[in-house]
Protein backbone atom coordinates (compact mmCIF):
# COMPACT_ATOMS: atom_id res chain seq x y z
CA UNK A 1 0.00 0.00 0.00
CA UNK A 2 2.04 2.96 1.12
CA UNK A 3 5.32 0.62 0.16
CA UNK A 4 7.81 3.57 -1.09
CA UNK A 5 9.65 6.15 1.16
CA UNK A 6 8.17 8.90 -0.80
CA UNK A 7 4.54 7.85 -0.70
CA UNK A 8 4.96 7.50 3.11
CA UNK A 9 6.49 10.73 3.37
CA UNK A 10 3.44 12.54 1.69
CA UNK A 11 0.99 10.48 3.82
CA UNK A 12 2.18 11.90 7.00
CA UNK A 13 2.68 15.38 5.92
CA UNK A 14 -0.98 15.33 4.14
CA UNK A 15 -2.82 12.70 4.93
CA UNK A 16 -2.60 12.94 9.16
CA UNK A 17 -3.19 16.41 9.64
CA UNK A 18 -5.98 16.25 7.17
CA UNK A 19 -7.41 12.37 9.03
CA UNK A 20 -5.80 10.77 10.63
CA UNK A 21 -4.15 12.88 13.38
CA UNK A 22 -7.56 14.21 14.21
CA UNK A 23 -9.30 10.73 14.35
CA UNK A 24 -6.39 9.33 16.51
CA UNK A 25 -6.87 11.99 19.39
CA UNK A 26 -11.31 11.26 19.43
CA UNK A 27 -10.28 7.38 19.18
CA UNK A 28 -7.82 8.11 22.09
CA UNK A 29 -9.71 10.15 24.31
CA UNK A 30 -12.60 7.74 23.87
CA UNK A 31 -10.74 5.12 25.39
CA UNK A 32 -10.06 6.82 28.66
CA UNK A 33 -6.57 5.22 29.03
CA UNK A 34 -5.26 4.86 32.93
CA UNK A 35 -1.76 6.12 33.51
CA UNK A 36 1.15 3.15 33.36
CA UNK A 37 -1.36 1.33 30.95
CA UNK A 38 -0.18 -1.28 28.15
CA UNK A 39 -0.81 -0.30 24.77
CA UNK A 40 -0.68 -2.50 21.68
CA UNK A 41 -1.39 -0.01 18.41
CA UNK A 42 -1.91 -2.38 15.06
CA UNK A 43 -1.04 -1.14 12.05
CA UNK A 44 0.37 2.00 13.24
CA UNK A 45 1.13 3.25 9.80
CA UNK A 46 3.67 6.30 10.66
CA UNK A 47 2.46 6.10 14.15
CA UNK A 48 0.04 8.63 15.03
CA UNK A 49 -2.45 6.80 17.36
CA UNK A 50 0.78 5.16 18.96
CA UNK A 51 2.01 8.85 19.40
CA UNK A 52 -1.23 10.18 21.19
CA UNK A 53 -1.67 6.82 22.90
CA UNK A 54 1.81 7.13 24.78
CA UNK A 55 0.83 10.47 25.58
CA UNK A 56 -2.41 9.55 27.42
CA UNK A 57 -0.82 6.70 29.66
CA UNK A 58 2.30 8.98 30.41
CA UNK A 59 6.01 7.76 30.98
CA UNK A 60 5.19 4.48 33.00
CA UNK A 61 3.01 2.91 30.37
CA UNK A 62 4.20 1.29 27.24
CA UNK A 63 3.09 1.49 23.48
CA UNK A 64 4.44 -1.55 20.99
CA UNK A 65 3.34 -0.77 17.57
CA UNK A 66 2.87 -2.70 14.66
CA UNK A 67 2.97 -2.09 10.84
CA UNK A 68 3.74 -4.66 8.09
CA UNK A 69 5.43 -1.56 5.87
CA UNK A 70 8.87 -0.66 6.80
CA UNK A 71 8.85 2.57 4.98
CA UNK A 72 5.79 3.67 7.27
CA UNK A 73 7.50 2.89 10.32
CA UNK A 74 10.54 4.18 9.25
CA UNK A 75 8.46 7.89 9.55
CA UNK A 76 6.97 6.45 12.57
CA UNK A 77 10.30 5.78 14.37
CA UNK A 78 12.12 9.82 12.86
CA UNK A 79 8.73 11.18 14.64
CA UNK A 80 10.09 13.39 17.82
CA UNK A 81 8.60 11.76 20.78
CA UNK A 82 6.90 13.93 23.46
CA UNK A 83 8.44 14.78 26.89
CA UNK A 84 6.77 12.33 29.67
CA UNK A 85 5.17 10.13 26.72
CA UNK A 86 5.46 6.34 26.96
CA UNK A 87 7.95 4.58 25.20
CA UNK A 88 6.89 3.62 21.76
CA UNK A 89 8.24 -0.17 20.69
CA UNK A 90 8.28 -0.61 17.06
CA UNK A 91 7.61 -4.10 15.20
CA UNK A 92 7.71 -4.73 11.70
CA UNK A 93 4.92 -7.68 11.18
CA UNK A 94 1.37 -8.57 9.72
CA UNK A 95 -0.73 -8.75 12.68
CA UNK A 96 -1.70 -11.92 11.54
CA UNK A 97 1.93 -13.41 12.17
CA UNK A 98 2.78 -10.83 15.24
CA UNK A 99 4.33 -12.86 17.95
CA UNK A 100 2.96 -10.46 20.11
CA UNK A 101 2.93 -11.75 23.88
CA UNK A 102 -0.30 -13.11 25.39
CA UNK A 103 -2.71 -11.11 27.57
CA UNK A 104 -0.34 -8.18 28.34
CA UNK A 105 -2.14 -5.47 26.44
CA UNK A 106 -5.04 -3.33 28.49
CA UNK A 107 -6.32 -1.73 24.98
CA UNK A 108 -5.26 -2.22 21.22
CA UNK A 109 -6.44 0.38 18.58
CA UNK A 110 -6.95 -0.27 14.98
CA UNK A 111 -7.46 2.89 12.88
CA UNK A 112 -8.11 2.63 9.63
CA UNK A 113 -7.28 -0.27 8.85
CA UNK A 114 -9.11 -3.69 9.45
CA UNK A 115 -10.39 -3.13 5.68
CA UNK A 116 -7.33 -3.66 4.41
CA UNK A 117 -5.96 -6.91 6.22
CA UNK A 118 -7.30 -9.96 3.73
CA UNK A 119 -7.69 -12.43 6.91
CA UNK A 120 -9.71 -9.90 9.14
CA UNK A 121 -10.73 -13.06 11.32
CA UNK A 122 -6.79 -14.23 11.84
CA UNK A 123 -5.93 -10.93 12.58
CA UNK A 124 -8.21 -10.15 15.11
CA UNK A 125 -7.83 -13.31 17.03
CA UNK A 126 -4.14 -12.13 17.03
CA UNK A 127 -4.97 -9.23 18.49
CA UNK A 128 -7.53 -10.83 21.08
CA UNK A 129 -4.67 -13.19 22.02
CA UNK A 130 -2.25 -9.91 23.32
CA UNK A 131 -5.03 -8.27 25.26
CA UNK A 132 -5.91 -8.76 28.89
CA UNK A 133 -9.12 -10.45 29.87
CA UNK A 134 -10.44 -6.91 31.01
CA UNK A 135 -9.15 -5.03 27.67
CA UNK A 136 -10.40 -3.61 25.02
CA UNK A 137 -9.93 -2.94 21.45
CA UNK A 138 -11.01 0.39 19.79
CA UNK A 139 -11.56 0.04 15.60
CA UNK A 140 -11.71 3.11 13.72
CA UNK A 141 -13.44 2.99 9.86
CA UNK A 142 -14.69 5.53 7.61
CA UNK A 143 -18.06 6.28 6.42
CA UNK A 144 -19.33 5.66 2.85
CA UNK A 145 -17.72 6.62 -0.15
CA UNK A 146 -21.03 8.84 -0.71
CA UNK A 147 -20.40 11.01 2.71
CA UNK A 148 -16.69 11.85 1.93
CA UNK A 149 -16.21 15.02 -0.10
CA UNK A 150 -12.97 14.27 -1.24
CA UNK A 151 -13.19 10.43 -2.34
CA UNK A 152 -16.44 11.95 -4.18
CA UNK A 153 -14.50 14.23 -5.75
CA UNK A 154 -11.16 12.24 -6.40
CA UNK A 155 -13.84 9.59 -8.12
CA UNK A 156 -15.39 12.17 -10.09
CA UNK A 157 -12.07 13.26 -12.02
CA UNK A 158 -10.83 9.60 -12.17
CA UNK A 159 -13.88 8.57 -13.71
CA UNK A 160 -13.61 11.97 -16.22
CA UNK A 161 -10.25 11.12 -16.98
CA UNK A 162 -11.05 7.50 -18.19
CA UNK A 163 -9.23 6.11 -15.06
CA UNK A 164 -12.52 4.03 -13.25
CA UNK A 165 -9.85 1.15 -12.78
CA UNK A 166 -8.26 3.77 -10.45
CA UNK A 167 -11.22 4.15 -8.12
CA UNK A 168 -10.68 0.53 -6.75
CA UNK A 169 -8.33 1.71 -4.43
CA UNK A 170 -10.91 4.32 -3.13
CA UNK A 171 -13.40 1.99 -2.80
CA UNK A 172 -11.56 -0.46 -0.61
CA UNK A 173 -11.11 2.38 1.73
CA UNK A 174 -14.71 2.51 2.61
CA UNK A 175 -15.24 -0.86 2.19
CA UNK A 176 -16.23 -1.36 5.90
CA UNK A 177 -18.56 1.48 6.39
CA UNK A 178 -21.24 -0.74 7.01
CA UNK A 179 -21.52 -1.18 11.44
CA UNK A 180 -23.70 -4.48 11.01
CA UNK A 181 -20.70 -5.65 8.64
CA UNK A 182 -18.19 -4.67 10.94
CA UNK A 183 -20.00 -6.12 13.52
CA UNK A 184 -20.19 -9.71 12.35
CA UNK A 185 -16.56 -9.64 11.29
CA UNK A 186 -15.88 -8.59 14.97
CA UNK A 187 -17.75 -11.29 15.77
CA UNK A 188 -16.15 -13.97 13.82
CA UNK A 189 -12.64 -12.85 15.28
CA UNK A 190 -13.90 -13.05 18.82
CA UNK A 191 -14.77 -9.70 20.15
CA UNK A 192 -18.35 -8.50 20.96
CA UNK A 193 -19.07 -4.76 20.16
CA UNK A 194 -19.87 -2.73 23.78
CA UNK A 195 -20.29 0.54 22.01
CA UNK A 196 -20.03 2.02 18.36
CA UNK A 197 -20.92 5.31 17.85
CA UNK A 198 -20.65 7.53 14.70
CA UNK A 199 -18.12 10.82 14.64
CA UNK A 200 -17.32 13.48 12.41
CA UNK A 201 -13.79 14.11 11.56
CA UNK A 202 -12.55 17.45 11.17
CA UNK A 203 -9.20 18.23 9.43
CA UNK A 204 -6.40 20.16 10.50
CA UNK A 205 -5.48 23.17 9.70
CA UNK A 206 -7.24 24.64 6.21
CA UNK A 207 -7.69 23.33 2.56
CA UNK A 208 -8.22 24.73 -0.64
CA UNK A 209 -9.17 22.94 -4.03
CA UNK A 210 -5.93 23.86 -5.09
CA UNK A 211 -4.12 21.27 -2.85
CA UNK A 212 -5.85 18.16 -5.24
CA UNK A 213 -2.59 17.58 -6.88
CA UNK A 214 -0.92 16.81 -3.24
CA UNK A 215 -4.28 14.89 -1.99
CA UNK A 216 -3.98 12.63 -5.37
CA UNK A 217 -0.11 12.82 -5.20
CA UNK A 218 -0.06 11.45 -1.15
CA UNK A 219 -2.91 8.46 -2.04
CA UNK A 220 -1.77 5.04 -2.38
CA UNK A 221 -2.40 5.50 -6.62
CA UNK A 222 0.76 7.93 -6.34
CA UNK A 223 2.72 5.23 -8.26
CA UNK A 224 0.32 4.26 -10.85
CA UNK A 225 -0.35 8.18 -11.43
CA UNK A 226 3.46 8.49 -11.72
CA UNK A 227 3.35 6.31 -14.64
CA UNK A 228 0.77 8.00 -16.77
CA UNK A 229 1.76 10.45 -19.57
CA UNK A 230 2.53 13.85 -18.02
CA UNK A 231 -0.28 15.39 -20.04
CA UNK A 232 -2.75 12.79 -18.66
CA UNK A 233 -1.69 13.84 -15.43
CA UNK A 234 -1.89 17.61 -15.98
CA UNK A 235 -5.82 16.91 -17.09
CA UNK A 236 -6.25 14.59 -14.03
CA UNK A 237 -5.05 17.53 -11.25
CA UNK A 238 -6.99 19.99 -13.31
CA UNK A 239 -9.99 17.77 -12.81
CA UNK A 240 -9.35 17.13 -9.20
CA UNK A 241 -9.16 20.77 -8.43
CA UNK A 242 -12.31 21.73 -10.27
CA UNK A 243 -13.96 18.99 -8.49
CA UNK A 244 -13.13 19.97 -5.41
CA UNK A 245 -14.10 23.32 -5.94
CA UNK A 246 -17.82 21.93 -5.79
CA UNK A 247 -16.76 21.31 -2.04
CA UNK A 248 -15.11 25.15 -1.58
CA UNK A 249 -17.23 27.27 1.23
CA UNK A 250 -15.87 30.62 2.04
CA UNK A 251 -12.79 30.57 0.12
CA UNK A 252 -11.68 27.18 1.96
CA UNK A 253 -12.84 23.49 1.35
CA UNK A 254 -15.67 22.64 4.03
CA UNK A 255 -14.58 19.08 4.71
CA UNK A 256 -15.43 16.62 7.20
CA UNK A 257 -14.98 12.72 7.17
CA UNK A 258 -17.85 10.88 8.83
CA UNK A 259 -16.42 7.87 10.73
CA UNK A 260 -17.59 5.49 12.54
CA UNK A 261 -15.74 4.23 16.07
CA UNK A 262 -16.18 0.57 17.79
CA UNK A 263 -15.40 -0.44 21.22
CA UNK A 264 -15.31 -4.20 21.71
CA UNK A 265 -13.92 -6.25 24.33
CA UNK A 266 -13.02 -10.02 23.86
CA UNK A 267 -15.75 -12.74 23.70
C1 LIG B 1 -4.50 3.74 6.14
S1 LIG B 1 -3.08 3.20 6.99
C2 LIG B 1 -3.54 3.56 8.69
C3 LIG B 1 -2.30 3.74 9.52
C4 LIG B 1 -2.54 4.25 10.94
N1 LIG B 1 -3.36 3.36 11.73
C5 LIG B 1 -3.09 5.65 10.96
O1 LIG B 1 -4.17 5.87 11.53
O2 LIG B 1 -2.45 6.56 10.40
C6 LIG B 1 -3.21 1.44 6.95
C7 LIG B 1 -1.95 0.74 7.47
O3 LIG B 1 -2.23 -0.66 7.61
C8 LIG B 1 -1.02 -1.36 7.40
N2 LIG B 1 -1.37 -2.77 7.19
C9 LIG B 1 -2.13 -3.29 6.19
N3 LIG B 1 -2.27 -4.62 6.35
C10 LIG B 1 -1.60 -4.95 7.49
C11 LIG B 1 -1.40 -6.17 8.20
N4 LIG B 1 -1.92 -7.30 7.75
N5 LIG B 1 -0.68 -6.14 9.34
C12 LIG B 1 -0.14 -4.97 9.79
N6 LIG B 1 -0.28 -3.79 9.14
C13 LIG B 1 -1.01 -3.77 8.02
C14 LIG B 1 -0.41 -0.62 6.21
O4 LIG B 1 0.97 -0.89 6.05
C15 LIG B 1 -0.72 0.83 6.56
O5 LIG B 1 0.36 1.41 7.27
Amino acid sequence: MFTTDEGARRYQEILVPLMFAPSARELVADANLAHGARVLDVATGTGVVARVAAEAIGSTGHVTALDVSDTMLAIARSQPASSGAAPIEYIQSAIEDAALASGIFHAAFCQQALQFFDEPARALASIRKALRPEGRLHVALWGSEEEHSLTVAMQRALLECGLREFTAFLTKVHRLHNPALVNGILRQGGFVVERQEAVDIVPDGTWHASDGRRLLAATPLAAKLAALPAEKRAVLGDACERQLDNFTKDGALDLCFPAHFYIARPA
